[in-house]
């Protein structure tokens, strides 16, 4: 793999790495001296068909922090493999990214997690019949055998807290579990998924948790509920919904991102 084209586009080295799920691209707007970098023009990285990821790495200023995002996400249900799928997490790291934040739209399988509720991943159950470190080990990536014991960082989900108490958010907090996708659960699976302990459920997420964890980088997490899992609710499942929920919940979501962005620089150094 080379990164060399790449890192030669961006003007600072990035401290913070996003991944922005359905609806949730808009947060990079945000960013001061926005460099774009189309996924087009990045030699081997994948790109998304589905509607609402718009297919670039945005890099840029937020609040003092040199950040670098990448406005959506290609999934396992595309027909890319797990490889591809972390490729764009493992660039952005390879740029210089010391904390990952990946975000993602999911159904609430818990009852207090109602549409638009915003969750902090606590951990994961990684459902999808895939693993990203399958296959010839490369050492300079990090270990054969990572450990997931802590695959979500305590400590920034400590601050994610704080941020929220802070701004008024509500911030629920739950086990996601990553499917393969793309058909949404049966009624049945989502029993099983709430007897393994799953309050949410989606279709990304979990391969690049993996990725960024073999590299030693800390990960947040946070989930945007769009809708009550199947047969939570009673409406059917739609991705145009989902999008629009996640989108109403933009607002809050940037004011919560931002706030957890400008306090790293003070937990950066114990993760
Ligand atoms: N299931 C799986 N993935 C999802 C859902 C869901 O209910 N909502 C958004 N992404």
């Amino acid at each position: 793999m080379s990164f060399h084209p790449f890192l030669q586009r961006l003007r600072e080295v990035p401290s913070v790495a996003l991944v922005l799920g359905s609806g949730l691209g808009d947060f990079a707007d945000s960013f001061e001296e926005p460099v774009y970098i189309p996924y087009a023009e990045v030699p081997s990285m994948p790109i998304s068909a589905v509607p609402g990821h718009a297919g670039r790495f945005v890099a840029g200023t937020l609040r003092g922090t040199q950040v670098i995002a990448m406005q959506g996400r290609v999934h396992l249900y595309e027909g890319y493999s797990a490889q591809e799928v972390v490729y764009g997490l493992r660039l952005m790291i390879a740029a210089g990214a010391k904390v990952a934040v990946v975000t993602n739209a999911a159904g609430g399988i818990r009852q207090d997690l109602t549409a638009s509720s915003l969750m902090l991943i606590e951990d994961h159950l990684n459902l999808t019949g895939h693993n990203c470190l399958v296959g010839p080990h490369d050492a300079s990536s990090g270990p054969r055998f990572v450990d997931m014991t802590e695959a979500y960082s305590s400590r920034l989900r400590t601050l994610a807290r704080e941020v929220a108490e802070h701004e008024g958010i509500e911030l629920m907090e739950g086990v996601y579990a990553g499917l393969l996708g793309p058909s949404y659960e049966t009624p049945a699976e989502i029993a099983m998924l709430r007897a393994l302990g799953a309050a949410a459920v989606g279709m990304s997420t979990v391969q690049e948790v993996i990725a960024a964890r073999q590299l030693g980088v800390p990960v947040l997490g946070i989930t945007c509920i769009t809708n009550p899992a199947a047969s939570v609710g009673n409406a059917p499942l739609s991705h145009e919904d989902v999008q629009a929920v996640a989108s109403r919940r933009k607002v809050d979501f940037a004011r919560l991102l931002s706030g957890i962005i400008a306090a790293l620089p003070e937990v950066e150094h114990e993760c």
